[in-house]
């Protein structure tokens, strides 16, 4: 059966650990407030008032980013109970993702996790859409739309960190980040890389790993993940051996997620780490870009329309958020896939065709 939204009341301390260096874990409290009674999304309850039409960030006008910059400050100025700031916001994902609540419905004490199975793209699809509209709530602009960071654009400038994000002293910056990797840098796509290569080589290893991650991934469980049903343990091996996460999420979003985490830190906080990556507001920018990805990938191969899972487990897996009213709703894996029905639109990368056709 499919996994359903896990008991809030029953919140355990998360934790994170080390697999790098001397052995170290670190545990956050990332319980989630309970607002009230969980609503269920419906189209008709959450209809867009106007597009979220998502460009890449590196392209974006001053005008636009001093928007996005005034959005966040505000999410960031929240309280902490706020559902809606972004301390609760980066909460949501370390509680799904390092064992802050164990799956409803099912025997023994297994915990839910969103990562490496078929629920990693939904999850953080339905994630981005609350997220885009709270921020626009805050600001008062319906229409506010997330910046996706275009890292597979090896042409135009997409492959660096945006600017947007490294200007010291706005919302959009995070001092936990690695060094090595700021602007003029090109972000490797493969986190065993070494980032002391020419540039010309980078470039060619991050369309060749873009190619084999996307391009030549042609099934849905290569792509998006295995399956993860209800009870599924991922912390028991030879359930996990099947059932890995799809090569989006494995080689190229981990490896974003590496080398923008800080090596000062015990576990790459703040981006490379589940507990505490969305903190760090670039992450949101990063997702949309997986996002972005998984259409491209669905609607722009050479060799036609790819297919999601259509498994009714993965159709009828459930998950909770907060609205940009702080209440909190039920929400299906089976609402996300068109996420033109949600109002998002996705305007196309500054060079796709250059690694689709690798
Ligand atoms: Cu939920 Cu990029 O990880």
């Amino acid at each position: 059966s499919p996994v359903q939204i896990p008991d809030l009341t029953r919140c355990q301390v998360a934790s994170a650990s080390s697999d790098r260096g001397p052995p170290v874990t670190l545990y956050f409290n990332c319980c989630l407030p309970i607002t009230g009674p969980i609503v269920d999304f419906s189209f008709e309850k959450y209809k867009p008032i106007s597009k979220h039409i998502r460009r890449p960030a590196h392209t974006a006008s001053d005008e636009y980013i001093a928007k996005y910059i005034k959005a966040y400050e505000l999410m960031r100025a929240l309280p902490d109970t706020d559902p809606r700031s972004l301390k609760v916001q980066a909460n949501l994902h370390c509680s799904f993702c390092n064992g802050g609540y164990l799956q409803a419905g099912v025997t023994g004490d297994i915990p839910l996790q969103v990562h490496f199975s078929w629920l990693f793209l939904p999850w953080h699809r339905w994630y981005l859409y609350f997220h885009e509209r709270i921020l626009g709530s805050l600001i008062g602009d319906p229409g506010f739309s997330l910046l996706y960071w275009n890292w597979d654009d090896q042409v135009y400038g997409g492959n660096q960190l945006p600017q947007m994000f490294t200007r010291v002293n706005t919302s959009l910056y995070d001092e936990k980040r690695r060094v090595a990797v700021q602007r003029p840098t090109i972000v490797p796509l493969a986190a065993s890389t070494p980032l002391n290569l020419n540039d010309s080589i980078v470039i060619n290893q991050n369309l060749n790993n873009l190619y084999q991650a996307i391009v030549t991934a042609s099934t849905a469980t290569l792509f998006m993940g295995g399956e993860l049903r209800a009870g599924d343990d991922l912390r028991n091996s030879t359930v996990m051996k099947n059932r890995l996460g799809g090569s989006l999420e494995n080689g190229l979003h981990t490896a974003v997620h590496y080398y923008v985490g800080d090596p000062r830190t015990q576990l790459l906080q703040n981006m490379g780490n589940f507990g505490t990556a969305s903190r760090d507001p670039i992450f949101y920018s990063h997702h949309t870009n997986v996002d972005r990805l998984w259409d491209v990938w669905r609607f722009s191969m050479p060799d036609g329309e790819r297919s999601n899972h259509d498994d009714p487990d993965f159709l009828n897996a459930e998950f909770v958020f907060y609205d940009e009213n702080a209440n909190m709703v039920r929400v299906t894996v089976r609402d996300v896939l068109e996420h033109q029905k949600l109002g998002v639109y996705y305007e196309k990368g500054g060079s796709d065709d250059l690694w689709i056709s690798y």
